[in-house]
């Protein structure tokens, strides 16, 4: 198994050390064009091996000849937001950049499957997508997993109860539309408004929208990455696996959900090919109309891409 990291910056790097802590590949490659980063952190991250006890060899380069052959590739480069920006304002400058990189890796790992993170996400996976010529199955979106996890977090920190007996989903695009279900928000399998009063509801419901934002007033230089890098690696270990896990991720929808020819986050079945099933849950008409319309604006960002 050998996997790709492209942009080794905050995400990158720290998806690329957790796929080493975990040891879910023989070699990880970590691309960046900043001269001597990557060397620079693949062989501290390297040096970490005999102390963690993982074999995983890490080679930081700037070029894609060390990349070829990858079964995975994770997509981090691009720039990321600070104070005061959308993630809709990163859109000129990661499309080409995303556009590059993807014909890159697509030369020289033309079996890869892809797995993009950089923002604004459901349009920069479209165009990996349709950069790459892959089919659907081999191109996802890293943000659902994200969305959830804080979503769980901030009604485990509510109840005082452990993430882990939170279960959710969220769906839609990443940004302020993104589509929480709490029909679908259970604790220990109960519905979490046998424990929560609405107005607390949406309340954290709001806190998850803000979520990436909340944490880019903290730092003010750039965007979270222990979760989102977490959530990206969870993607990789649930194909590497093949663990059929059903996870939110941005997915290229053809008729699913009726919505069709846009990227967005729904749940899929993951598996050693990629996207093995797009899972349909039911929705109630309100939701639905939720994830139309998250679904709407993605493709009108879709639509000013100069491809
Ligand atoms: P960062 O600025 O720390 O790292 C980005 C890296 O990409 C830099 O090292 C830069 O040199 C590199 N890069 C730029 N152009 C490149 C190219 N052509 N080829 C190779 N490398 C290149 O940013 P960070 O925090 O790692 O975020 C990366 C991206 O991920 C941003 O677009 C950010 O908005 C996005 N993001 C998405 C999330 C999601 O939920 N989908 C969550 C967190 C971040
Ligand atoms: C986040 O949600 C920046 O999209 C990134 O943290």
């Amino acid at each position: 198994m050998k996997i790709t990291v492209v942009g080794a910056g905050n995400v990158g790097a720290t998806a690329a050390q957790r796929l080493v802590d975990k040891e879910l590949a023989n070699e990880v490659v970590l691309v960046d064009i900043i001269e001597g980063l990557p060397q620079g952190k693949g062989l501290d991250m390297y040096e970490s091996a005999p102390i963690e006890a993982t074999d995983t060899h890490v080679i930081g380069t700037n070029s894609y000849d060390e990349t070829a052959g990858s079964h995975i590739v994770v997509i981090t480069a691009g720039i990321a937001r600070k104070p005061g920006m959308t993630r809709e304002q990163l859109q000129d400058t990661n499309a080409d950049i995303v556009k590059g990189v993807t014909e890159a890796i697509v030369a020289k790992s033309p079996q890869a499957i892809l797995i993009v993170v950089s923002n604004p996400l459901d349009v920069m996976t479209y165009v990996a997508y349709k950069v790459s010529g892959f089919e659907r199955h081999r191109v996802i979106g890293m943000a659902g997993i994200l969305d959830t996890a804080r979503y769980r977090t901030f009604i485990a920190m509510e109840l005082g109860v452990s993430v882990e007996d939170v279960q959710a989903l969220v769906l839609g695009g990443h940004g302020d539309s993104m589509v929480p279900l709490v029909r679908y928000t259970t604790v220990a399998g109960v519905p979490v408004t046998e424990f929560l009063d609405k107005p607390t509801i949406d309340k954290l419901v709001q806190r998850t929208r803000d979520g990436g934002i909340e944490i880019v007033n903290y730092l003010k230089t750039g965007s979270a990455y222990y979760a989102p890098s977490a959530a990206a690696v969870e993607m990789v270990k649930t194909v590497v696996k093949d663990k059929k896990r059903i996870l939110p991720c941005a997915a290229y929808l053809q008729g699913e959900y009726g919505l069709r020819d846009t990227y967005i986050g729904v749940p899929v079945k993951l598996g050693r090919k990629g996207i093995e099933k797009i899972v349909e849950v039911p929705l109630t008409a309100e939701e639905k109309a939720a994830l139309t319309k998250s679904a709407e604006e993605v493709k009108n960002n879709i639509a000013k891409l100069k491809l």
